[in-house]
């Protein structure tokens, strides 16, 4: 049948999501899918009411438009069409990263401390609680959008101001010096398994948005751990993945703290990126599956 591959949207990772939809609609082609692309939820909605496709593609990154919300995924429910990926709930729980940690604590499952800031709400009170440096982040945006490091008060008003241009509440959240690391999950048929870690060294300070897409100088480590570190983080983010109720695929960031060693879990991403700088096809390579498999396995995952 006829897959819609679900891309593009209004949200702030649009431009993100064109490329990842480029990226696997000529992947699914190749393998001889008769794959279309629809751009928004408005598009798929009338595409799918008038029965144009059998199933859906959804790499249509973020939310309000975007597709990674559980809105999307409500559509699809109530017409019957299956789709790659999280259900309603896990995505809607996903895209929220403050609801997302109160999950994990409640399990005891390793996620740095925070605080929920209402807009208007004094986020010199919120960084005296967790110490400063602090990261300030929009709690339901991607790719680093609206992210700020604050080493000092006196950055602490701008870094609210950058976050609060996207909808939201707002996530202060103590900041882990350490290595940057995630962990692609994905359902190969027999249940979900981790793939390789990747640890990734940008060049900058952090891996923020340009260090995503743009750079060719961040560097991708993968596996990104050896022996018993690698197969620990290997379950705790299929163990993250599982208590934010997600499936089919997806991909949880980490962080490691250089003076503990211990792992903190940050989001899950239940669209990831596959754009040709994105980590999961990179995990995915290290195992021998390539970018058209890989399409092809989550594909599978709405038969
Ligand atoms: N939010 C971007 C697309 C990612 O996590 O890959
Ligand atoms: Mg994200």
């Amino acid at each position: 049948g006829r897959v819609a591959v679900l891309l593009g949207g209004t949200g702030s990772e649009r431009a993100v999501s064109l490329e990842s939809g480029r990226n696997v609609l000529e992947a699914l082609r190749a393998r001889g899918v008769d794959a279309q692309p629809v751009d928004g939820i408005a598009a798929l909605a009338e595409a799918l009411v008038a029965r144009r496709h059998d199933r859906v593609f959804n790499v249509l990154h973020g939310q309000h438009g975007g597709g990674e919300d559980g809105v999307v995924q409500g559509l699809m429910d109530a017409l019957g069409v299956p789709y790659t990926g999280s259900g309603v709930l896990g995505s809607a729980l996903s895209m929220d990263k403050i609801r997302t940690k109160q999950v994990w604590l409640s399990l005891a499952l390793p996620t740095p401390a925070y605080v929920r800031l209402a807009r208007g709400g004094d986020v010199h009170a919120a960084a005296r609680a967790l110490g400063l440096p602090v990261i300030v982040k929009p709690s339901q945006e991607g790719s680093s959008v609206g992210v700020s490091r604050v080493f000092d008060d006196a950055g602490l008003e701008d870094a609210v101001q950058l976050a609060a241009r996207y909808p939201g509440e707002l996530l202060v959240e103590r900041m882990v010096v350490g290595d940057e690391l995630t962990v692609g999950i994905l359902d190969t048929g027999d249940g979900l398994r981790a793939l390789p870690s990747i640890r990734i060294v940008p060049k900058g300070a952090w891996y923020d948005y340009d260090a995503k897409y743009v750079s060719d100088e961040t560097q991708y480590l993968c596996p990104g751990l050896d022996g018993d570190d690698e197969r620990r983080i290997g379950e705790l983010a299929l163990a993250a993945f599982v208590a934010a109720g997600c499936s089919g695929w997806g991909r949880v960031d980490i962080m490691r703290d250089r003076n503990s060693g211990d792992f903190q879990l940050l989001e899950v991403n239940t669209a990831p990126g596959m754009t040709s700088h994105s980590l999961v096809p990179k995990a995915a390579g290290q195992i021998g599956i390539g970018f058209q498999d890989l399409c092809w396995r989550v594909l599978e995952q709405t038969l």
